[in-house]
């Protein structure tokens, strides 16, 4: 599967997260990538509030990974400090995320795709807020997405 999809503004990609929480589920990877201010961690909170988890969702850039429950457990994981060390692979392996049991979200997590299952989007700045969403998944599970 791979789409493209245009975003004109920060509503609209609000929107984009909440169709995408409605098709997400246990066990499923979500790898946002793009420049710093490209929207990953909006995204990620669109979808967090939109599964229904209640109180502060900020970005975990600093603690690396954030827990939460909504409908199911959510992982929402930054992975930009991992990226400078030598072996980030094994870095994140060494995080010991429970991928199975849980939703997980992964900014700068196209290199982390460990097991290729993952829904990858790859988010482009444009002008003022208009976004290019670059949408793909080679795992038959996101053949059926709807975007
Ligand atoms: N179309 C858009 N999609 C997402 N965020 C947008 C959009 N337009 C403007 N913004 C703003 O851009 C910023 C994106 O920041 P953030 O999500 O932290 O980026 P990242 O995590 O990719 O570094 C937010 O302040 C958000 O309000
Ligand atoms: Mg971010």
């Amino acid at each position: 599967m791979r789409k493209h999809l245009e975003v004109d503004s920060a509503e609209q990609m609000r929107d984009f997260g909440i169709s995408l929480a409605a098709q997400l589920r246990v066990g499923d990877l979500l790898l946002l990538d793009g420049p710093l201010g490209a929207g990953k961690t909006f995204l990620a909170q669109h979808i967090l509030r939109a599964l229904h988890v209640q109180g502060e969702v900020t970005s975990p850039t600093f603690v690396m990974m954030k827990s939460y429950q909504g409908d199911f457990s959510i992982n929402h994981i930054d992975a930009y400090r991992l990226l400078d060390l030598a072996n980030p692979g094994q870095a994140f392996e060494e995080l010991d995320i429970e991928i199975e049991s849980s939703l997980t979200i992964i900014e700068w997590g196209k290199q982390f795709d460990l097991t290729g299952a993952g829904l990858h989007v790859a988010i482009e700045i444009g002008e003022g807020e208009s976004r290019t969403l670059a949408i793909s998944g080679s795992d038959a599970r996101w053949s059926e997405l709807v975007i």
